[in-house]
């Protein structure tokens, strides 16, 4: 079964292609020769993931999933949430942004935070909504190489490292898209 997840994101492709069973061919937007950037334009994370889904199969014609993610901060109201991508505003790196978070969260006691994943399915004739949520903390300093975006200022509930600490396979046990994918993953297990 041939599938195109719609994202052009190189690190969450290689998280998503090592969680799926080997009978689903994965495609990235690359792949189908997609170079645009798909505009996000909803006011909630499970829209834009709706968004994404519908632009590929619209104008692609391929069975698809699209994520949408959302970073919330409980001291910041639920901030950048599902404006995480352009928290120091648009063509910003992930590091203006965890750079901006930090400076928001300085002297803040409470730093309870979390990731939350929707992932939007469209095959033939289904369309079906995921959703994932890891809870945690924003550190007060970056630690860590590995994995991308926030990942170097998010601590897990229950570890003492960050995201970008930990394995690839550690972070995909307990993530919000890992979460969201077990869920895709049943489900196309299950489809006659
Ligand atoms: P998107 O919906 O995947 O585009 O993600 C929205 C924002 O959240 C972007 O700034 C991403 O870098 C960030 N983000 C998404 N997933 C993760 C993750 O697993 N760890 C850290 N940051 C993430």
């Amino acid at each position: 079964m041939e599938l195109v997840f719609a994202t052009h994101n190189k690190n969450k492709f290689k998280e998503v292609q090592l969680l799926l069973p080997k009978h689903i061919t994965l495609r990235s937007l690359d792949d189908i020769g997609c170079n645009d950037e798909i505009p996000e334009t909803a006011d909630t994370i499970e829209g834009n993931a709706i968004i994404k889904a519908n632009y590929v199969t619209d104008n692609y014609g391929y069975a698809c999933f699209a994520d949408d993610t959302g970073l919330m901060v409980d001291a910041l109201d639920g901030a950048p949430g599902v404006y995480s991508a352009r928290y120091a505003g648009t063509n910003k790196s992930s590091e203006d942004n965890m750079d901006k978070l930090l400076a928001e969260m300085e002297g803040q006691t409470n730093r309870d935070a979390r990731f939350k994943t929707t992932i939007a399915l469209h095959l033939e004739r289904q369309k079906v909504l995921f959703n994932g949520i890891v809870l945690g903390e924003i550190t007060t300093k970056k630690s860590g190489k590995g994995g991308f975006g926030y990942d170097p200022i998010f601590r897990p509930k229950g570890y003492d490292k960050t995201f970008a600490e930990l394995s690839i396979s550690v972070k995909n046990e307990i993530s919000h898209r890992g979460k969201a994918m077990k869920q895709l993953i049943d489900y196309l297990k299950n489809l006659k």
